[in-house]
């Protein structure tokens, strides 16, 4: 997704916003585009659609760039007009330049008014309305923050703006509403960004800007007002990730840095929720009895965090003995809402930023439910307005594609489900100890496992190299776990691939086995080894290649296969998290084999922060 960045200081502020964009890279971009005040204190923007070396590359041409001290940076991802250098942010006029993260739903609108007044458009965008009817109220009002004021309150939609007036090189302006966007305060300089990641080389100390609030930054000031105009009084924060969290640690991609980080950041995140060998939520301020009148719970999230929540729902399911419902957030919010006081919905997001689910906790919270997220980044929007918090603490995730998190979400959902079992009467406090052991030390060790042995894993994924088209099975939470696996392969390998209930193939899509279609057969289940046996040999007549992911007690099943990722021995209601990983590393090893861009797949961002 789009990400900002906003330098006012001593330093050479060009550089700082390319090196602020490139750290903002991560979230996805098709174009960006930077605007600084020249030493005349004249705006000069230089756009670029692609990488941002496009960008830098002018950068470096233009003498006029070197020597100047305010400016602003945007990477656009494509919502309103196509990647282009035209639709590049900044956008603006005489007046002013402006880059925007978001969407204006209205623009269509206002663009048919202003056009009407005889204003003139450059851009396909939404942002380039914005900054013209920014330039017309500034232009009638000469006063910087009614203006903008003005404006916001004439647009709907989402935004998180940074806006360069061209009479006064020395203030940068900036605001939110629906999209993140952080103010950084460091020595003789200061910072706008959409995310801490594009700030850490040069300061942790940031504040978060709440709906409504409106900050002007200078090198040695930064003045905050809240929605109603007064003073925002906003704590000082610090960022606990460093420079070295967020980069790549020497490999060759943060996929393969973040998978290698999974077995800690597991242990971190429980460490604190086991306490005397039991899942314990207290110190978070939840209610574990609340389970106990519970009559089902909803997990509402997106891709990735929403598989996770699948895991989540087999455990409520299995341990605590409720009924658990699985949403897709951009559906939930528009099914009728079947749910309301006295039930409890969970959202599960990495960034906590994710439109869709942020809408979905809106929903949840309008109609009187209780709502708990289990969120990654530290006060994002989900975070900070769901009743009850639970934090992963995986660190920056910055590969678009989701692995840590997804490891920790499914372990600390998993833990969740086992305290509320003990809540309900459905589990002991024996067995609850005896998951909470296995998630905090036996899954870790297990990860490490398959990643140190990962050589059966790269020789799986070479026999895909030149695969178009496959299928995941499995039964019970397999059939989930086949379809996060096929998500990160489709996502980082292009490879089209289905994943299907095993026991479901022969009603349909089995016709599409022929001669060497690959099928990765998951079976972390004993209780399944035999149907899930019968469903590899149906699709092994028909002349599939079999990527078998289980345990070595599946004997038969890997003597049916032609590739066999070992899953170490677990519990089988946990064996399928430390599967995920065998899934995430084939997919990796494919994407890298065919020399594609790992971290930052094609059309994809990482904060979806549109809907
Ligand atoms: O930040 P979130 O966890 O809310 O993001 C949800 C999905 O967009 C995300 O998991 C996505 O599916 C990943 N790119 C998958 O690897």
């Amino acid at each position: 997704m789009c990400g900002i960045i906003g330098y006012v200081g001593k330093a050479e502020a060009a550089e700082r916003l390319i090196e602020g964009l490139s750290a903002l890279e991560y979230r996805g971009y098709d174009s960006a585009g930077i605007s600084v005040f020249t030493k005349e204190s004249k705006l000069l923007t230089l756009k670029a659609e692609g990488r941002l070396a496009n960008v830098a590359a002018k950068v470096e041409a233009c003498a006029e760039t070197r020597g100047v001290h305010c400016g602003i940076g945007h990477t656009r991802w494509a919502t309103h007009g196509a990647p282009s250098d035209r639709n590049s942010h900044p956008h603006g006029t005489e007046l002013l330049q402006l880059v925007h993260n978001g969407i204006i739903e209205n623009y269509a609108d206002i663009k048919e008014e202003l056009l009407n007044k005889g204003k003139t458009f450059l851009s396909d965008t939404d942002t380039e309305v914005l900054a013209v009817l920014l330039s017309e109220n500034y232009a009638q009002m000469g006063d910087k923050l009614g203006a903008i004021k003005k404006t916001l309150s004439a647009v709907t939609g989402s935004y998180g703006i940074a806006i360069a007036f061209a009479d006064d090189s020395t203030h940068l302006y900036c605001a939110r509403s629906g999209s993140p966007l952080i103010v950084g305060v460091g020595e003789g300089e200061n910072y706008v960004a959409s995310d801490i990641t594009a700030l850490l080389r040069h300061t942790r100390k940031y504040y978060q800007l709440r709906e409504g609030d409106i900050a002007v930054v200078s090198e040695d000031a930064v003045v905050i007002t809240d929605k109603n105009g007064d003073p925002a009084d906003l704590p000082l924060e610090t960022a606990d990730w460093d420079v070295q969290a967020a980069e790549r640690g020497g490999y060759p991609h943060f996929m393969i840095k973040e998978i290698n980080e999974e077995s800690e950041t597991v242990k971190k995140t429980l460490n604190t929720r086991i306490k005397n060998g039991l899942p314990d939520f207290e110190a978070e301020g939840l209610d574990i009895n609340m389970f106990k009148d519970l009559e089902r719970v909803h997990i509402v999230a997106c891709g990735t965090a929403m598989y996770a929540g699948c895991v989540g729902k087999c455990r409520f399911e299995s341990y605590a003995r409720m009924p658990a419902h699985v949403e897709v957030a951009s559906e939930f919010r528009y099914a009728p809402p079947l749910f309301g006081k006295g039930d409890l919905v969970i959202i599960i997001s990495q960034s906590g930023e994710t439109a869709d689910s942020l809408a979905a906790l809106r929903l949840a919270k309008e109609c009187g439910a209780h709502t708990l997220a289990i969120v990654n980044v530290i006060g994002s929007s989900i975070a900070r307005e769901a009743d009850n918090v639970l934090y992963t603490w995986a660190g920056p995730e910055i590969s678009v594609c989701s692995t840590k998190a997804y490891t920790v979400q499914a372990a600390l959902i998993t833990l969740l489900a086992a305290a509320a079992g003990v809540a309900r009467g459905t589990v002991t406090e024996e067995e609850a100890a005896r998951i909470a052991s296995c998630l905090h030390d036996e899954l870790p060790l297990a990860i490490e496992k398959i990643i140190n042995n990962a050589d059966p894993i790269k020789a799986a994924a070479k026999a895909l190299h030149t695969t178009q088209s496959m299928f995941f099975i499995g039964r019970g939470s397999d059939t989930y776990l086949a379809s996060e696996g096929s998500l990160k392969l489709k996502e980082i390998t292009y490879t089209h691939s289905e994943a299907y209930a095993a026991g479901e193939l022969k009603h349909g899509t089995i016709s599409l086995i022929e001669q060497g279609t690959p099928v990765v057969s998951i079976a972390n289940d004993p209780r399944m080894y035999e149907k899930m046996l019968s469903n590899i040999r149906e699709v092994k007549a028909r002349g599939a290649m079999i990527i078998a992911v289980c345990a070595k007690d599946a004997e038969d099943i890997i003597k049916v296969a032609d590739h066999w990722l070992e899953v170490p021995a677990l519990r089988s209601d946990i064996a399928g998290i430390a599967a995920a990983t065998s899934l995430q590393l084939l997919a990796y090893y494919l994407a890298d084999d065919r020399g594609l861009d790992v971290d930052k797949p094609r059309n994809l961002a990482k904060s979806v922060t549109v809907e």
